[in-house]
């Protein structure tokens, strides 16, 4: 049974579409990943859930509660971590933690006690008690999860949990979200790492331009697509023609079933072959016309190849896109990584 369901959400800015038609059924007890390029709508989708933000158009329905007519309700139920939380400078981790547990009516001995648990438990002993102005982004970003299981959610919401952040804060916080599924709780997560919606989702929803182009468990996904991939690199290639020739060259070859020009990281092309013969065949043509190879790698479809197959480029080149449209907070961020 479904814990969660987005039906046909339509949100606009302005003239921009953000949401045409998001739709998205989350089981209960699920890991479920979002992934999505920057601007996809997975922002909006989650805030719309999170009662935060109201849809123009479309259904949320949370344990069977109407999320646009009983707000209150539906956020008793879930805990949210927003993408960017603007958080007291002057509190220290625990006051904050408290104030939270304030909020949402906990008695203040069981309040207490569960700040106790979840500083244990996310290893923020060391700071807890510091003010907050003085974190790193890993451990705020550990609070702002703390401070989303407060109140013990059936209903676990996090935008992007662990963008920017070092690999020990990301550990943790992958490790508490696989306990707290194993316990039962319901997870929605969006994610532009690829690797963060393979290494937990039970199953995933890849959203592009505000609506979903994929939905699965993620072996099945990637498994649906079937073929190798190959990915090339040739010395010569400086440029989108160069780029084109070798393409041309390529599509000829014999289990070359799609060939795309992946822009990003200078030009590279990704294959889409069937067959462990092609890649000697590939390696014989380019030679007879004197390309020299740099780089070429075979590989099973990942979830990138499912990205590429529903919209025709890949996730980097879809970032790669918006990036002159983003704000500078976000820039920052995208540095980051
Ligand atoms: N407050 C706003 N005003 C105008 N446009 C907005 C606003 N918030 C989002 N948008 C636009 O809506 C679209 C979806 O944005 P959203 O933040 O939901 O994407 P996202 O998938 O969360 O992206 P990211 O990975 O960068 O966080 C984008 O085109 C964005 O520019
Ligand atoms: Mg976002």
């Amino acid at each position: 049974m479904s814990l969660l369901e987005l039906d046909q959400l339509e949100k606009s800015y302005g003239t921009v579409s953000a949401l045409s038609g998001l739709s998205l059924s989350v089981p209960s007890g699920c890991l479920y990943g979002l992934l999505g390029p920057n601007g996809a709508g997975k922002t909006t989708a989650l805030r719309i859930l999170a009662t935060l933000l109201a849809p123009d158009q479309g259904r949320v329905v949370v344990a069977g509660v109407d999320a646009l007519q009983e707000p209150r309700t539906v956020r008793q139920l879930m805990g949210y971590v927003a993408q960017e939380v603007a958080i007291d400078k002057i509190l220290t981790g625990r006051e904050l933690l408290a104030l939270q547990g304030d909020l949402y009516h906990l008695p203040r001995q069981d309040r207490n006690h569960r700040i106790d648990q979840l500083v244990d438990r996310m290893s923020m002993g060391d700071w807890i008690d510091r003010r907050c102005g003085t974190y790193s982004g890993g451990m705020r970003r550990r609070l702002d999860l703390a401070s989303g299981l407060l109140h013990q959610p059936q209903l676990l919401v996090l935008d992007e949990p662990t963008v920017g952040l070092d690999i020990e804060s990301r550990a943790v916080i992958w490790e508490v979200l696989r306990d707290l599924s194993d316990q039962g709780t319901t997870i929605l997560l969006s994610s532009h790492y690829l690797e963060e919606v393979e290494a937990l989702a039970d199953r995933m929803a890849i959203i592009d331009a505000g609506r979903v182009i994929a939905e699965g468990a993620p072996e099945a996904l990637k498994r649906e697509l079937g073929g190798d991939r190959v990915t090339l690199r040739v010395r010569e290639f400086s440029d989108q023609p160069e780029a084109e020739r070798v393409r041309q060259l390529l599509e000829v070859v014999d289990g070359v079933r799609r060939i795309v020009i992946n822009r990003a990281q200078g030009y590279s092309l990704n294959l889409v072959v069937d067959g462990e013969h092609v890649l000697a065949a590939l390696k014989q043509r380019l030679a007879s016309e004197a390309f020299e190879v740099f780089s070429l790698s075979q590989s099973r479809p990942s979830l990138d190849d499912v990205y590429l197959q529903a919209t025709g480029r890949t996730l980097m080149d879809a970032e790669l896109a918006v990036a002159g449209q983003r704000d500078p907070k976000q820039e920052r961020r995208q540095s980051m990584r």
